[in-house]
């Protein structure tokens, strides 16, 4: 009986430990304010304030409203915005909110060309250096776009903000993006630029390839320049707009919390462990009573 009870203990102290390991999370979402970049024609952020004052018992009470154009600022998107009746806010599946994330840098090219093209070579070039993307992932391609954000004209390497014809930035090929989704059935992708798509492209073939299959595209991202190129979960959770084609979200990554609840479980049930555990619990029992039970 104490044997078995002193067991028990180890294993759930030593199983339980781990899951209490800290974990980390990295902010991915710019703010959004009035200043807040918009593509022309769609509208932008307000906000205004419905109530605030103290009320007849003394207490702050304050509710604002706010008005915005889905697109716009960190966002996302769904089938919807590029196929009539596709899912929308409301349909699309949750569990294609979370992925485990990869970040491809390509600020050095960028920083060089704002036509910069992701190509499958440059995918390639990554698994070579960081191992395979693994499938089901959020792509997270980093332009080194993510300081220019508050700077219209710096970010859409334009003197004319109000004109999208003259826009320029870094983009992804279509070649790329059917690559991460035919071989590495990729579920997400992010950039820190407006679009994947070319700015000069109408057609959006990355948006019209990847959104029939129900990839999420994440964009304006916020990328920070410590965000490692694996090792990390993407989460965001897009309200259920009916109707909604994409929406202003929250995005952060996770990281350090690969031992979760399920691997503590995983660990007590692990035959390996339990044996363990007896050993160590035949020991203590030994100590503690001088070897009498085991005689
Ligand atoms: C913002 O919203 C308020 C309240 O609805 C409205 O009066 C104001 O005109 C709006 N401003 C813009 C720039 O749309």
């Amino acid at each position: 009986m104490t044997w078995l009870m002193i067991t028990i203990l180890i294993r759930t102290i030593v199983c339980a430990f781990p899951a209490a390991q800290a974990y980390k999370l990295v902010e991915l979402t710019h703010s959004l304010s009035p200043s807040t970049l918009f593509w022309p024609g769609v509208p932008s952020f307000n906000r205004s304030l419905v109530v605030a004052s103290v009320n007849q018992h003394g207490v702050w009470f304050e509710i604002g409203k706010f008005s915005v154009g889905e697109h716009g600022g960190t966002h996302i998107d769904v089938p919807r915005h590029f196929k009539q009746g596709a899912a929308d806010l409301n349909d699309f599946p949750l569990d294609r909110t979370i992925a485990e994330g990869v970040m491809i840098d390509c600020s050095a090219e960028a920083a060089k060309n704002y036509n910069y093209a992701v190509t499958t070579n440059k995918l390639k070039e990554w698994e070579k250096k960081n191992g395979r993307i693994p499938d089901g992932a959020a792509v997270l391609v980093n332009f080194g776009y993510t300081a220019k954000f508050s700077n219209h004209q710096a970010f859409l390497n334009t003197k004319n903000v109000r004109d999208d014809k003259t826009f320029r930035f870094p983009f992804v090929t279509a070649q790329a993006a059917l690559w991460l989704l035919n071989e590495r059935k990729m579920k997400i992708i992010g950039v820190d630029v407006p679009s994947p798509d070319s700015p000069q492209d109408k057609s959006y073939p990355v948006h019209v390839a990847l959104l029939l299959k129900n990839v999420m595209i994440m964009e304006m991202m916020n990328i920070p320049k410590s965000l490692p190129a694996r090792g990390f979960r993407v989460h965001c959770a897009p309200i259920r707009i009916v109707d909604g084609t994409g929406v202003q979200t929250r995005i952060y990554a996770m990281m350090g919390d690969n031992i979760d609840a399920g691997s503590a479980r995983l660990c007590m049930q692990s035959p390996v462990f339990f044996v363990a555990s007896l050993v160590v619990a035949s020991a203590v029992v030994d100590i503690l009573t001088g070897g009498r039970i085991r005689g």
